[in-house]
């Protein structure tokens, strides 16, 4: 072997080295370079064939170039043991991936807690359509022709006599026509208001119904049943009060306060430091009411009760924005 061609054997090495990734590959080139088969293992076991002048000269030659190589080999060992492994690690306690699921919206789970708990006191539920009969939302419900409800302001209009539901209470009219008492029903539904929009009202917004008519039904039992499910949709300490109040087809009427759940009654925020908070509108059915649909009102009597479905979850999950329920945005529905 020449001397050039020991030094292109050694250039080639120190390249090769150089851009070792794995000490798999550095023991490789050991084995190529300074192996039993190698170049230069062969030229040192040929020496002895040499005269004795040149075979100075070739081990000298020789054995600077393993000296090289071995220091590369070394260095090139030692800068693969410092860079980081290659080999891909399962991490057994990483999470697993989480696929997303969709959930149902907040006032669908509130109108389905709420029917539970009425169901589970013997309520039936009913529905009614969504656009309705002027007659059923208010003629038969005893709304004077002239009552401001009844205004373009509040009401959308459909046709000259037909609306989109003003609230869930026409829906009493529709099962009383089918039905004889008892009746004992709720019924949940999508009712409209033109109203300006704001934090707290929307034109879209959810009701939800009670009524119960049959033999000597009386406001106890109105305040037993709303007791009943206050204490098991907000907790069992909460208290109840009944305001006077005025609707046209209940007598009397009255508006519902809980006593504010957040702040126990001392006034908060949310209570506007009045310690109660108002959840719905109810009374004894009006005679008028009874007389549009054929029920005898000297043989029966009746409650009924609407309560707003955002209010209510508004306060159960202390939103400040009805809003947020129509929106859609991800970020909030998913919270609940
Ligand atoms: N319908 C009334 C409203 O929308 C609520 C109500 C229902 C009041 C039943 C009394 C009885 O405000």
């Amino acid at each position: 072997m020449s001397q050039d061609e020991i030094a292109d054997l050694l250039a080639e090495a120190e390249e090769l080295l150089e851009n070792c990734a794995s000490a798999e590959e550095v023991e490789a080139l050991r084995v190529k370079y300074l192996g039993r088969k190698s170049a230069l293992t062969a030229i040192l076991r040929g020496l002895k064939e040499l005269d004795a002048d040149k075979r100075v000269e070739v081990a000298r030659e020789a054995n600077l170039a393993k000296k090289k190589i071995e220091k590369w080999l070394a260095e090139a060992k030692q800068k693969v043991a410092a860079a980081p492994r290659q080999v891909t690690r399962i991490d057994h306690t990483l999470p697993g991936k989480r696929y997303p699921t969709g959930k149902l919206h907040l006032i669908t789970r509130t109108v389905d807690d709420i029917v539970d708990i009425f169901y589970g006191m013997g309520f039936e539920v009913a529905l009614g359509p969504e656009v309705e009969e002027e007659y059923y939302n208010f003629g038969a419900l005893n709304f004077p022709p002239d009552h401001p409800a009844r205004d373009m302001q509040d009401t959308f209009y459909v046709a000259d006599d037909v609306v989109l539901r003003t609230h869930t209470s026409p829906i009493q009219v529709r099962e009383f026509q089918k039905r004889k008492p008892p009746v004992r029903i709720i019924a949940p539904g999508r009712t409209y208001r033109q109203e300006a929009i704001s934090a707290r009202a929307y034109c879209v917004f959810y009701q939800l119904e009670g009524f119960y008519v049959d033999h000597r039904v009386t406001f106890a039992d109105l305040k037993g049943v709303l007791t009943a499910f206050a204490q098991q949709y907000f907790g069992a300490d909460v208290k109840l009060r009944f305001r006077p109040s005025f609707f046209p087809f209940t007598e009397p009427s009255a508006e519902v306060d809980i006593s504010c759940f957040l702040c126990q009654g001392r006034g908060c925020r949310i209570c506007k430091h009045t310690g109660w908070l108002e959840i719905l509108g109810c009374g004894m059915i009006h005679p008028n009411v009874f007389e549009a649909v054929g029920y005898d009102a000297e043989e029966y009597t009746g409650y009924a009760f609407g309560m707003g479905i955002e209010r209510i979850a508004m306060l159960k999950h202390k939103i400040d924005d009805i809003r947020l329920f129509y929106e859609n945005d991800i970020r909030f529905l998913s919270q609940f």
